[in-house]
């Protein structure tokens, strides 16, 4: 009997238990195959009790669920883990004891559900005879080869949401809101969800800016009367010429966490003499149940990796193109990682309606 197995790797999204619910029962009812959860992403093949049976009652109930049931790392690449030896931390490769662990399941595929990261790890996993098939999952939607990533629109309606209470008490104290929303290098959140929140000043990675441009744009809004204005900072937006603000340094584990450029906005305003406050969003973007349109995007990929694994299609990852799934080489969807393009529809669309990237 064919075996699947799935593992649900880095940042959690909501619509990950979508994706489960939908590739276990694709697997059982269409093709009566046994399916396997990996706990805590690759980390499970290393653990006694890492390895869970998936059937219909253990995805029952789960669709609305935010996080995972099969629990999470973004510490877990097998090719760089760090362990302490001798009293000395040393940086060593499991990856042979994963793929180990992988074919002792007598797994004929691997779904992993995961972002840049965990997708490049599956990759590299295939070269060493894993059958992977990738689900692209990420609030930030970031990854290549596909138009949209589960999880997106649930974080970018959360954002939506505190941008227009935001828009209240800043009207009410005539003050400046400035809100940092997660996306790592990758402005998707804060250029949908400012657009779609109304945001006066929208700060993206992919458009570095100028603070005294900022200033101005406040100063503008003042003098025709708006005493208050709304900034959607992305935690990856950077000034002409500047740096992200780094809230921890990364290292072979974990990738640089991001943090604080919108306190640094605020502070600037507020000492040009408009009175700020600044609302760092984090991890409420990633919690709680997803939106409609996440869970019929998660759905249709997961049923789609169940096919694509029935077809014995491996090292390739489930994708939306223009309104269809299909599925693409992992290595073409690792190979350039998605951005906002400056002159794309969305950036025009914003400028159009006044809305400053602050750099003119
Ligand atoms: O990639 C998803 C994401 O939420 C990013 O937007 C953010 O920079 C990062 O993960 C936060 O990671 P952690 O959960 O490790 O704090």
């Amino acid at each position: 009997m064919t075996r699947i197995g799935i593992l649900t790797g880095g940042g959690d999204a909501p619509g990950l238990n979508a994706v489960i619910r939908a590739a276990v029962k694709t697997a059982i009812h269409t093709y009566g195959f046994k399916v396997f959860g990996i706990r805590d992403g690759y980390d499970g093949f290393l653990d006694a009790n890492g390895i869970v049976p998936l059937d219909l009652d253990a995805v029952r109930g789960i669709l609305p669920r935010g996080g995972t049931i099969l629990g999470t790392a973004n510490r877990g690449n097998p090719f760089a883990r760090k362990v302490v030896r001798d009293g000395v931390e040393v940086t060593i490769d499991v990856s042979d004891e994963i793929v180990e662990g992988i074919s002792k399941l007598k797994l004929d595929a691997l779904l992993v559900l995961g972002g840049d990261g965990t997708l490049r790890i599956a990759h590299e996993l295939f070269q060493k005879g894993v059958p992977v098939i990738g689900v692209p999952k990420t609030i930030d939607n970031d990854i290549g080869g596909t138009e949209v990533t589960f999880g997106f629109d649930t974080a970018l309606n959360i954002a939506m949401e505190a941008i227009d209470r935001l828009h209240t008490t800043a009207e009410a104290h005539h003050r400046v809101m400035v809100v940092e929303l997660m996306g790592r290098d990758a402005g998707f959140i804060a250029l949908h969800a400012g657009v779609a929140g109304g945001a006066d000043v929208i700060l993206i990675p992919e458009i570095p800016f100028n603070y005294e441009v900022v200033v101005k744009v406040v100063q503008a809004r003042a003098d025709r009367g708006s005493l208050f204005s709304i900034m959607a900072v992305s935690e990856g937006a950077k000034p002409v010429g500047g740096r992200q603000v780094i809230a921890r340094k990364g290292d072979e584990m974990y990738v640089p966490r991001l943090g604080g450029i919108g306190q640094r906005v605020a502070e600037y305003i507020d000492e040009k003499g408009f009175e700020s406050r600044v609302t760092v969003l984090g991890h409420l973007q990633r919690g709680g149940t997803p939106t409609a349109f996440d869970r019929w995007l998660a759905t249709r990929f997961g049923a789609a990796a169940i096919r694509l694994a029935a077809r014995g299609g491996h090292d390739r990852m489930v994708a939306l193109r223009a309104g269809a799934i299909v599925d693409v080489p992992l290595e073409e969807a690792l190979a350039v990682p998605r951005r906002i393009q400056p002159d794309e529809d969305g950036v025009i669309t914003a400028r159009n309606m006044g809305i400053s990237f602050g750099d003119k």
